[in-house]
């Protein structure tokens, strides 16, 4: 059977890609902080499973994967694969006006915690006679400087620096695991929902993203987790290393 661990699946991309791979009978176990019962409840060909969990807490994530792990490996694995996408924009606002608080949980669920579960993915699941696919969401805000994105645009960075390095510790170690970048870009979701509120003290191009809902111009998450679905259906087109972004296949 084919499995797939999604982060952050109670709303947005994270909740369609779930919903496009159990199309496909793949079995979703999906985690966030919220739940999500058209998942739960859908009758769809693969299964979903949820875990409620804060993973902007280290320990009770780690508890969490560990308990993931365990189950999987009683189960008939033809293929696991691993998508981290939970992320947050907030803290939006200059440097020298945010709180330790709001910075550590930034910093958590964009960088640390994805780092710490790759880590446990990889040492846990060493023996597995299948290769894994592990994809990190990523953001065009990682190679750019925005004003007030500062801890976005630094997490993402940290995000995309991790994953390639880890890519290229998998090619040296001849493991056969797949590990690589997704970005979406513009997508209609609460993000981008949190992004038109910020004050423009906070964020000098909020008209600039108050104009792209007004034109339209935000992708649906469902044509985007598409574009990602139908490349993880595809484990063979898959490349180690690689920095996909929806861009390149939807112009
Ligand atoms: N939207 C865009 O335009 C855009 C552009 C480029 C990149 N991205 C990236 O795409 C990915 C998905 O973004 P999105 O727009 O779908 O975001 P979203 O609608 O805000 O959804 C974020 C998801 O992450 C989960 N999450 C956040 N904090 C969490 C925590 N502490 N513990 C557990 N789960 C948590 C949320 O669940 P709970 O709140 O229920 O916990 C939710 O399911 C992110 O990596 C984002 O950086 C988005």
């Amino acid at each position: 059977m084919k499995y797939a661990v999604i982060t952050g699946t109670s709303k947005g991309l994270g909740a369609s890609i779930a919903k496009l791979l159990m199309e496909a009978s793949v079995h979703v176990i999906g985690l966030a902080r919220g739940t999500n019962q058209k998942l739960e409840n859908a009758n769809l060909p693969g299964s979903y499973q949820h875990y409620q969990v804060d993973l902007s807490d280290i320990e009770q994530t780690e508890r969490t994967f560990r308990e993931i792990i365990s189950f999987l490996e009683d189960q008939p694995l033809d293929s696991l694969q691993l998508v981290q996408n939970a992320a947050l924009v907030s803290p939006i606002e200059q440097a020298g006006k945010q709180s330790a608080k709001e910075l550590t949980s930034h910093v958590h669920v964009n960088l640390l915690t994805p780092m710490v579960v790759t880590n446990l993915w990889l040492d846990l699941l060493r023996d597995l006679d299948i290769p894994l696919v592990l994809v990190n969401i990523t953001s065009g805000a990682a190679n750019r400087s925005v004003y007030g994105w500062n801890a976005y645009g630094s997490t993402k960075a940290g995000l995309d620096r991790y994953t390639d390095t880890v890519a290229l510790e998998q090619d040296k170690l001849k493991t056969g695991n797949k590990v690589f970048l997704f970005d979406p870009s513009i997508m209609d979701t609460d993000m981008q929902g949190q992004i038109r509120s910020a004050d423009p003290s906070q964020f000098v191009d909020v008209e600039q993203f108050k104009n792209y809902k007004k034109e339209d111009k935000l992708r649906s998450t469902e044509v985007v987790a598409k574009v990602l679905v139908d490349r993880l259906l595809d484990e063979k087109s898959i490349k180690n290393g690689d920095y996909f972004s929806v861009k390149d296949i939807l112009k």
